[in-house]
């Protein structure tokens, strides 16, 4: 294998939106280093800001003064989600354990998707929540006096897990939340790291109510293995281009597209590095390996849950038959996954097929050529842009600007994977 590429991809979106929430609510000054700088993140930052809380243009290594749980103030406007379902539903939950009226708003993709998810546990614990086009946004909540609750979630789902353990944290009341299989654990992690009582046993999570103040965090994050995963597919695809991405989480509920690769035959190398703001990171390497179908089943969903679009792009230049099942949730992600990915797969040459939790595609060595729509998803942008960067295929993306979202340099890391070839 010839030196690998080094490519740097940016902070994880995950704890990016998380440690703003919680510097948001620690009492004291927080230090966030390598925050993720994307759209999502942005809504996250200004949704807090017309709280009260004085987040700063979001930066390489920014301050936050913190005044606690329940210091939030009310605002005089709509909160913003923009794009970002983890904006709205973790903010939900703070919002249902603050004295006031709080009214979320999005952008068109956003405001069709599910929001009684996390609209019946906070109304379970006490928070009137209006959904006004009975789900989806807009989502009116006003909080304040919250009773405990012990919830069992239908899915498995951080960011409803991650809502009714932060409406604990600022209402002040013991949760405890029961998901049928284990989803990714970042909250849990950075509670913990704060000073918060958590319990986790299986797929139950405790959380008791706070006694003292939330501790402030200092935290570099660690790159985002949901965009490391694009730049590793390239690596193996592409036929003697290897790539090494440095720092990234390998929170073990994150990594299951990597473990999945290898199954399919992909060279992918993990160097475990140190821990980092509570996670475990480490430097992956992925070089060009021949690849044979799997088959994809809902125990491995929720620790590839971002990467499935990828995977089935990657599917279908596989030997054999792909079979992705068990992952319903991704008809409501930022686009109808199932649909948007088979859609885009047909026009560009490839053959696929819808399942009602899922797809199916039959992998060729065919050019692929043709015109891709985004639906402004990110991740449908990114994995079809992989595909495109291989030689012999030809795809035009109609949105490109939608990596934005989360991996605002995606096109040029791209660019310099396909320069070295
Ligand atoms: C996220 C959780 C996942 C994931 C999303 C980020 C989070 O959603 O798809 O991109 O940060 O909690 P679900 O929890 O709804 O599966």
């Amino acid at each position: 294998m010839s030196a690998p590429l080094e490519i740097r991809v940016p902070g994880d979106k995950s704890l990016s939106h998380r440690a703003l929430i919680f510097a948001a609510l620690a009492s004291g000054r927080s230090r966030v280093r390598d925050i993720l700088e994307s759209a999502d993140v942005n809504s996250t930052a200004g949704v807090l800001r017309a709280l009260g809380v004085p987040v700063p243009p979001l930066g390489r290594d920014i301050s936050i003064d913190g005044s606690g749980a329940r210091a939030l103030t009310a605002p005089s406007i709509d909160l913003d989600c923009g794009n970002s379902g983890t904006t709205t539903r973790l903010m939900a939950g703070v919002a249902a354990g603050c004295d006031f009226r709080s009214r979320f708003i999005g952008d068109s993709s956003l405001s069709r998707r599910p929001m009684k998810r996390v609209a019946r546990p906070l109304a379970a614990m006490g928070a009137r929540v209006e959904l006004q086009l009975g789900d989806g946004l807009p989502m009116v909540i006003s909080g304040g006096t919250l009773k405990p609750i012990a919830w069992s979630s239908e899915t498995a789902s951080a960011q409803i897990k991650s809502a009714i353990l932060l409406a604990g944290i600022v209402g002040g009341v013991d949760v405890e939340v029961t998901e049928p299989s284990r989803s990714r654990d970042h909250t849990e992690r950075m509670l913990r790291a704060l000073g918060a009582s958590v319990e986790v046993d299986g797929t139950r999570v405790r959380v008791a109510a706070l006694r003292g103040a939330l501790s402030p965090l200092d935290i570099r994050v660690p790159a985002d293995p949901s965009s490391a995963a694009f730049l590793i597919a390239l690596a193996v695809l592409a036929t003697d281009s290897p790539v090494s991405v440095p720092n990234v989480c390998l929170n073990p509920t994150r990594i299951g597209f990597f473990d999945m690769l290898r199954t399919m035959g992909g060279f992918v190398r993990i160097d475990a590095g140190p821990d980092q703001g509570g996670e475990p990171t480490g430097t992956i390497i992925g070089s060009h390996s021949e690849l044979s179908a799997i088959t994809v089943g809902e125990a491995q969903v929720p620790s590839m849950i971002d990467e499935l679009p990828l995977l089935a792009c990657i599917a279908s230049r596989a030997r054999g038959t792909t079979e992705i099942g068990g992952a319903e949730e991704l008809r409501v992600k930022e686009s109808d996954r199932i649909a948007t990915v088979v859609s885009n797969l047909r026009a560009i040459g490839a053959s696929a097929d819808e399942r009602p939790d899922g797809l199916t595609v039959e992998g060729s060595q065919k050019p692929l050529r043709g015109r891709v729509t985004t639906h402004g998803d990110h991740r449908i942008a990114m994995a079809f842009g992989i595909l495109g960067a291989l030689p012999g295929n030809e795809i035009e993306i109609d949105d490109p600007a939608c990596v934005a979202v989360s991996y605002p340099a995606f096109w040029d890391d791209v660019a310099r994977a396909k320069a070295r070839r």
